[in-house]
């Protein structure tokens, strides 16, 4: 993808959207080289990266300096930057000057924002100025204080409802596309019928115009994954067996061999 044009062909076309969250220099040259059609550099890294037990801490500060890195390993891919707890939820200006910000000094094409109709006025302030901004409804990670876990979203009546018209609101404010997250498939499907913009899934089902995976759960680093993720890889198996073989052959003198040496 280079422009939001091109999502919401993708969308009128039928072509399935594949979007990738990460955030370093390594595995975002490894997505453009292998065709993904978007990265985002997810606040998640809060948990995946830095180790936290919520998306909450990381700062403005430090999504930057990860889209930065990003940027040089995908510099042809679109680029979307979650906006990080607290750094759009002051004010509409505190949001457009931080918003600001990220562009301009990563180079990254969009944002992403968590939450429904009470960030529209934030969202079309954003769209006005030049910022393409990526909704983000169902299990928003940053409300989980309210969530009170991280569970399966819309499963009443009630709630269907509620991020149905979300969903409306969003395309309304002017955002370009929306990650619906954890939410049953068949309410994903309404959704994604009743918008013109793309929808990009995170256990959302098959019925969305997108995916969304985090690169390291894909790659199986850790042991374990929530249900909608396919392990396409056990990288953290083959990491901790190198490792582990690697120390075997330094305390053994194995390593360096002949072939290593100057
Ligand atoms: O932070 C993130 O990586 C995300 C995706 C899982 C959608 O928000």
């Amino acid at each position: 993808m280079k422009s939001i044009t091109e999502f919401l062909k993708a969308k009128e076309s039928g072509k399935k959207i594949t979007v990738i969250s990460t955030y370093d220099y390594w595995s975002a040259k490894l997505c453009e080289e292998a065709g993904i059609d978007a990265i985002l550099v997810g606040d998640s890294l809060s948990m995946v990266i830095q180790g936290n037990d919520s998306t909450l801490p990381v700062t403005l500060e430090e999504m930057i300096y990860h889209t930065k890195a990003v940027k040089r390993g995908a510099p042809n891919t679109f680029i979307i930057v979650d906006m990080p707890f607290m750094s759009y939820h002051v004010s509409v200006e505190d949001a457009v000057r931080n918003a600001g910000k990220v562009l301009k000094e990563t180079g990254a094409n969009a944002v992403k924002i968590e939450g429904g109709r009470q960030m529209t006025d934030i969202i079309s302030k954003l769209v006005s100025v030049g910022i393409p901004v990526m909704g983000h409804i169902g299990l928003t990670p940053q409300f989980i204080n309210q969530l009170g876990g991280y569970k399966v979203q819309g499963k009443t009546e009630k709630d269907r409802e509620r991020l149905i018209e979300d969903a409306k609101a969003l395309e309304k404010a002017g955002c370009f596309s929306i990650v619906l997250e954890a939410v049953p498939s068949d309410l994903a499907k309404e959704i994604t019928q009743s918008i013109s913009i793309p929808t990009i899934g995170i256990g959302a089902g098959s019925n969305t115009d997108g995916q969304v995976l985090v690169f390291h759960d894909l790659i199986g680093i850790f042991e374990k994954t929530p249900k909608f993720v396919k392990r396409y890889l056990e990288t953290g198996k083959l990491i901790k067996e190198a490792l582990k073989n690697y120390k075997g052959e330094v305390e053994n003198g194995v390593f360096p061999g002949k072939e290593h040496q100057y």
